[in-house]
């Protein structure tokens, strides 16, 4: 595998007022980086360095699953948001899967919800499962690559995705998120690749 993690698809300050290029600068150069350079420390020179990210994350366990799935998870959740995102997704598929789970109002509130009930670290995510819209929480850095769903979304609820912007307020960094961040042209080809 290829032990560069992904460039952003936008500049640091791209995403103010609503997402702090400080958050960016520690968030992406530190944290996602820092799994990075721990998985490589772990599997460089090893058997496991030649396979590609998601058959690792799909094959392994303990600190190489987390430093992997941790890699992943974060460039997922990078490439599916964008300057002036959010709110209710536009007419097509992904408007038809969102009203599936009850229209954006209701999608939005228990997206909101499902974050902020996840105890501690972890991330809440849309995800086909079965052909269907879901959305569903994960611990630390559990991922729905393992359990056979195709992750459409996620927002990380690790305190490092929002401290600097929202201080101990989860739910006003999801409702933000949703709002203003999403990106549905990343949902809508995640969902085109799944079909
Ligand atoms: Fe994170």
């Amino acid at each position: 595998m290829n032990f560069e993690v992904a460039p952003l698809p936008y500049a640091k300050d791209a995403l103010e007022p609503v997402m702090k290029q400080e958050t960016l600068e520690f968030h992406y150069e530190k944290h996602h980086k820092g799994y990075m350079t721990r998985l490589k420390s772990l599997i460089e020179g090893k058997p496991e360095a030649d396979k590609s990210l998601v058959e690792l994350i799909r094959s392994s366990s303990g600190g190489v699953f987390n430093n992997a799935a941790q890699v992943y998870n974060h460039t997922f959740y990078w490439d599916g948001m964008k300057p002036s995102g959010g709110g209710a997704p536009p007419a097509g598929d992904v408007a038809d899967l969102i009203n599936g789970l009850g229209g954006w109002e209701k999608f939005r509130t228990d997206f909101v919800a499902a974050g902020a009930a996840r105890f501690g670290s972890g991330y809440v995510w849309l995800v086909l499962d079965g052909g269907k819209g879901k959305i569903l929480d994960t611990p630390n850095a559990e991922t729905p690559l393992t359990t056979g769903q195709v992750p459409l979304l996620t927002a990380d609820v690790w305190e490092h995705a929002y401290y600097l912007d929202h201080r101990n307020n989860r739910i006003g960094f999801l409702e933000a998120f949703c709002d203003k961040l999403v990106n549905w042209e990343f949902v809508a080809k995640n969902l085109r690749s799944a079909k």
